[in-house]
């Protein structure tokens, strides 16, 4: 069918012949001309809603500059310390292939001078847990305490690389503190799929109309949240004398009672929406 012809039979006819012209809403705005009255029914017909209930949540924040100055500094003096590098070498139970990958002091996590990173996380998790469908399996009502396992600076440079892997925990993160003032360039340098110094998330498989890969060119002070079984990996970049610092942590979530839930919020949000019906 030519195009014109397509134009001019009724919707309902086009999707039966299979050939509609998308984002060509000529006869829709036609239809509403000629239906002013019911104009508003009309709107609320061709309202849709996204319904994505699957799959693991990553929720992205940004760091105030005051804290990438804290930790910057702090993993300085930790990672420049030979007998703390030494002593809480990192490396040996991460896949990364980088130059450097120091825990910070668990004394050091608990004290008062870390205490607003340690709040800013925190915030952070509140914010993830009572987003859907997170909320499906940990209801945040429940939730009394989080609790830092770890947390490790990776120092990067030219060639560097993170291999795919997971973490231990439940909840994992990661925020960056230096990222090589070169990456724009080797980026524009790539001809095609350019990943030079971008962290890249995968879940489940390529499918269509499904997502499967989340790629990010990560900022001084960003920060991430993801659960701790998702697969992730980092590229390296070419430049050198140049630094990729970025900061990992693992958390675990304390139940502060028995949650009623556990297993079961499917029914709990079934039972909700029957009351309303009422
Ligand atoms: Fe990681």
């Amino acid at each position: 069918m030519c195009k014109e012809a397509a134009l001019e039979v009724s919707l309902f006819n086009c999707i039966f012949i299979g050939k509609i012209l998308l984002y060509d809403n000529r006869y829709l705005c036609k239809r509403k001309d000629s239906m002013a009255k019911k104009e508003k029914k009309e709107q609320q017909v061709l309202k849709f809603d996204a319904i994505r209930p699957f799959g693991p949540t990553i929720v992205k924040g940004k760091l105030p500059d005051f804290l990438v100055k804290l930790m910057d500094d702090k993993a300085t003096k930790m990672m420049n310390d030979k007998e703390h590098s030494k002593k809480f070498d990192h490396a040996p139970h991460l896949a990364g292939n980088v130059k450097q990958e120091t825990r910070f002091d668990p004394e050091w996590l608990g004290s008062e001078e870390a205490q607003p990173m340690i709040h800013l996380i925190g915030e952070m998790v509140k914010s993830y847990i009572s987003i859907p469908p997170a909320n499906e399996t940990i209801s945040p009502e429940f939730i009394g305490q989080m609790v830092v396992e770890s947390m490790w600076a990776v120092s990067q440079y030219a060639g560097d690389f993170n291999p795919f892997h997971i973490h231990e925990g439940q909840l994992s993160g990661v925020f960056y503190l230096r990222v090589p003032k070169s990456l724009p360039e080797e980026y524009a340098k790539e001809d095609h799929y350019p990943t030079v110094g971008d962290i890249c998330w995968f879940n489940g498989q390529a499918a269509t109309f499904s997502g499967h890969k989340f790629q990010h060119s990560p900022k001084v002070g960003d920060i991430f949240l993801f659960p701790n079984w998702l697969a992730h990996g980092v590229y390296p970049f070419r430049t050198k004398n140049e630094e990729r610092r970025s900061v990992s942590f693992n958390l675990q979530l304390i139940k502060k009672e028995k949650d009623p839930q556990v297993g079961n919020a499917e029914t709990a949000r079934r039972k909700e929406f029957y009351k309303e019906k009422k």
